[in-house]
C-alpha cells in the first residue's frame, strides 16, 4: 500500500487531551491484543518483542487481556510486570466493575454468547480485587505519535469500546470513526482479525488477536510492528507461534466449554462463521502521506 493517495486536511487534535495518554515513539512500535487469558501466547509475544528489540516503553496492549483461556489471573499479572501499555478492553471494562457478562454485544443465546458466558464465569471467580482496580484504571485510548502522525489507540473504535470494525466493514463507517477520532488513523482491536485499510490518506490498523486464531486455518496469533521510515510509516503484520497446544489443555481441567478448545487446534476463533477472514497480513505494507 505504498503511495496512498495525499490525506485530507490535518484533523486538529490539542497535543494534551486529558484522559488520554500520549505516546511519542521515534523507533518501531509494537502493537497487540487479544491476550485472552492465553498466557502461553503472551509469554510468546513477549519473548518476540525482546527478540525484535522493542522495549516495553513501545509495546501497546489494545485490551481484552483476559478472556476465552484457562490462565486470567497469570495473564493479567504477566502484562503487568512487563510494564507495557494496555488500553483497556471491554474485558477489562467488565470485569473491572464485576459487570453481569463481558459486554462484547454478541446476540443472545448465540454460541458466541454461551462461549462467552463460560469464560466470563470462570474469570470472575479468578480475580482479585488489585487486578480489578487495575483493569479499571486503564485508559480507553492512548495517542501514538510516530512518523509525523497521530494515531488514537483504543479497542472497539474511538466511539464504543466494544464495536466490531472489520476488513470489510463499510467505507463510510471507518471514516465516521476515522473522523471522530480527529487522527491521522485508528489502532483498534476486539475483533481479532488484522487487517489494515487506509481510506482519504487516513490509517485503520488492527494488530489481530495473539491469544486465539485469526480464522486463517493456522492456530498462529497475530500481532503488528509499526516502523517510522522518514515520514513514512511501515506496517508490518506479523504471526505469532507458539505452544497452541498448551491452551486447550489447560482449559480441559477447567469449566471452559469444548468447543473453544476445538477451534484452537483448527485455526478459528470464536465466532468463525460470522467473521471476516483476515487480509493484508501476511507481509506488511507502507503508509504515506503527502504534505
Ligand atoms: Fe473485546
Amino acid at each position: 500500500m505504498n503511495g496512498a493517495p495525499p490525506g485530507q486536511p490535518l484533523p486538529s487534535v490539542p497535543d494534551e487531551v486529558p484522559g488520554i495518554p500520549v505516546l511519542a515513539a521515534s523507533g518501531p512500535v509494537l502493537l497487540f491484543g487479544g491476550c485472552y487469558s492465553n498466557l502461553q501466547a503472551t509469554r510468546a509475544l513477549l519473548a518476540e518483542a525482546r527478540r525484535l528489540g522493542i522495549p516495553a516503553s513501545r509495546t501497546v496492549c489494545t485490551g481484552d487481556v483476559v478472556a476465552y483461556g484457562a490462565d486470567a489471573a497469570a495473564t493479567v499479572a504477566l502484562v503487568r510486570d512487563a510494564g507495557i501499555h494496555v488500553v483497556m478492553g471491554n474485558c477489562e471494562e467488565a470485569l473491572g466493575t464485576s459487570a453481569a457478562d463481558c459486554g462484547c454485544g454478541f446476540a443472545e443465546g448465540s454460541a458466541c454468547d454461551r462461549l462467552s458466558e463460560a469464560w466470563y464465569r470462570h474469570a470472575d471467580a479468578s480475580l482479585g480485587a488489585e487486578a480489578r482496580a487495575w483493569m479499571r484504571g486503564l485508559p480507553r485510548r492512548i495517542d501514538l505519535l510516530i512518523a509525523g502522525r497521530r494515531l488514537a489507540i483504543v479497542h472497539g473504535s474511538p466511539e464504543r469500546i466494544s464495536a466490531f470494525v472489520f476488513a470489510a466493514t463499510p467505507d463510510d463507517e471507518v471514516e465516521r470513526q476515522l473522523a471522530l477520532a480527529g487522527t491521522d488513523g485508528v489502532a483498534g482491536g476486539h475483533c481479532g482479525v488484522p487487517f489494515s485499510r487506509v481510506l482519504g490518506g487516513r490509517l485503520w490498523h488492527n494488530a489481530g488477536a495473539v491469544g486465539m486464531p485469526a480464522n486463517d486455518g493456522t492456530a498462529r496469533g497475530w500481532f503488528s510492528v509499526l516502523r517510522p521510515e522518514g515520514r513514512h510509516l511501515r506496517v508490518e503484520h506479523l504471526p505469532l507461534d507458539y505452544d497452541h497446544a498448551a491452551p486447550p489443555q489447560r482449559c480441559a481441567r477447567l469449566p471452559c466449554p469444548s468447543p473453544m478448545r476445538r477451534r484452537w487446534r483448527r485455526g478459528c476463533g470464536p465466532a468463525a462463521t460470522s467473521f471476516p477472514r483476515p487480509s493484508w497480513h501476511s507481509g506488511g505494507g507502507g503508509w504515506s502521506r503527502g504534505r
